[in-house]
């Protein structure tokens, strides 16, 4: 049996929502993959903004989109999207992915932290549209990783269900240390 990765499970739920000429962010940029996905969804006449607080993350993402157009790289860290982004697009970003953790094959020193994490989804949660998506990788089988996986699971729950419905996924794997996917619908 084929097995599915939660990255691709996200992806599924996104292509679901996110059409040519929406507006989408990334908020952990990494190596590009997502921000790459995410343009080939909304297409020319969309736009993607992306975040990460690494040069080294930019300069990947850089290379790895080369040739697309629409995707604005943001050296700085999701905890300010709200000043990044925008204000013409606040309320109608159909899609937020956050992938959390340490840029794979980089500085694994460097990773996301759950007070900006939360300072950042709180902030995600505003930019959304009605009906858009977000979606957080979490890793709790890192140092740290564990903390924020759970304080975002808390996050989850206290969100309003008039407005907000959520989903919580793990891996195959199942196990304390697997990975867990976060989906989160603005449905008000
Ligand atoms: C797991 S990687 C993301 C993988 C990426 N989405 C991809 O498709 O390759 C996590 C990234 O989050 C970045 N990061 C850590 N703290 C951040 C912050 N406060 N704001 C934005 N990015 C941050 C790291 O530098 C790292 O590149």
């Amino acid at each position: 049996m084929q097995r599915i990765s939660l990255t691709n499970i996200a992806h599924q739920h996104i292509k679901e929502i996110l059409k040519p000429s929406d507006v989408a962010i990334d908020a952990t940029l990494g190596n590009g993959h997502d921000a790459v996905f995410l343009m080939h969804l909304v297409g020319p006449s969309g736009a993607v903004f992306g975040f990460d607080i690494q040069e080294a993350a930019i300069a990947a993402t850089q290379a790895n989109s080369a040739g697309i157009t629409g995707l604005t790289l943001i050296h700085a860290s999701h905890a300010l999207m709200a000043e990044k982004i925008p204000v013409q697009h606040h309320g109608h970003i159909k899609a937020i992915m956050f992938n959390l953790g340490y840029l794979p094959g980089g500085d694994k020193s460097i990773i996301t932290q759950t007070d900006t994490t939360l300072c950042a989804l709180n902030t995600a949660i505003a930019l959304l549209a009605t009906d858009g998506i977000l979606t957080v990788m979490a890793y709790p089988g890192h140092a740290g990783g564990d903390l924020e996986t759970e304080q975002i699971q808390l996050w989850c729950e206290q969100l309003k269900p008039t407005h907000f419905s959520y989903q919580l996924l793990h891996s195959t794997l199942s196990s304390a240390i697997a990975p867990r996917l976060f989906i989160v619908r603005k449905t008000h």
